[in-house]
């Protein structure tokens, strides 16, 4: 896949990703609005999700990224390839997720993953990191009973916060305690190929809404 020149990271708590995006009509977006849903969150270049929407032509898939020129480059490879069950929007999770959750027909949400978020590892910087409580919270209150939360990422203490936010709130479930082996959704994402080049483990986990 090519490559664009893109800042390495961005600052989500910056003045200028402080706005919430405006979402798109989805009925337009998606011909089929009936299908399941599946969001993932962070999804830079988009090759995952790409795979994904060609595999699976009876879901819809919606990726969300903060740094726009990776959004304006994974739609242009949706279109390349014909596909309208993907789409992509530029946003910061953490000041749009709840406006892009209740634009959304979410009785057809059924699955939202984060995989390998950036770490953000000073301490001083945790409030950058994208799971937070009010995140999980949002997700709480559109995800319907049964929706899945898939979580990845190579570094365990990462894994392991991202989990502890979630079980901080009753309203989900861990599917099992040990990290989950193999991927279940069988389509690796960019970093994750790069961890598993390398031959690192990676943890993984599934939370479910009760
Ligand atoms: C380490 S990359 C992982 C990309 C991809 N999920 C993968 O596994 O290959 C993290 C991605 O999340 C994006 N990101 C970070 N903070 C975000 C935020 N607040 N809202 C949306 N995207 C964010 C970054 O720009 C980056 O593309």
């Amino acid at each position: 896949m090519s490559r664009i020149k893109v800042r390495q990271h961005v600052n989500p708590l910056s003045i200028i990703y402080k706005e919430s995006l405006i979402p798109p009509d989805w009925s337009v977006v998606y011909p089929g609005l009936t299908a399941p849903i599946h969001l993932d969150i962070g999804a830079a270049y988009g090759r995952f999700l790409l795979e994904l929407a060609q595999h699976n032509p009876d879901w819809n898939y919606l990726g969300i990224e903060i740094r726009e020129a990776l959004v304006t480059h994974a739609n242009q490879k949706r279109d390349d390839a014909n596909l309208t069950n993907l789409h992509y929007v530029f946003g910061n999770i953490n000041t749009s997720l709840a406006t892009l959750l209740a634009s959304l027909p979410t009785e057809k949400l059924r699955r939202i993953s984060i995989q390998y978020p950036d770490p953000c590892f000073k301490t001083r910087h945790a409030k950058r990191r994208v799971v937070q409580p009010e995140l999980v919270n949002d997700i709480a209150r559109y995800l319907p009973s049964g929706g899945e939360v898939f979580l990845q990422s190579d570094l365990e203490w990462v894994a392991q916060e991202m989990c502890d936010r979630f079980s901080e709130n009753p309203a989900f479930r861990r599917t099992q305690l040990e990290w989950i082996e193999p991927n279940p959704l069988s389509i690796p994402t960019e970093r994750e190929v790069a961890t598993l080049n390398k031959g690192l483990p990676v943890h993984r986990a599934i939370w479910v809404r009760e």
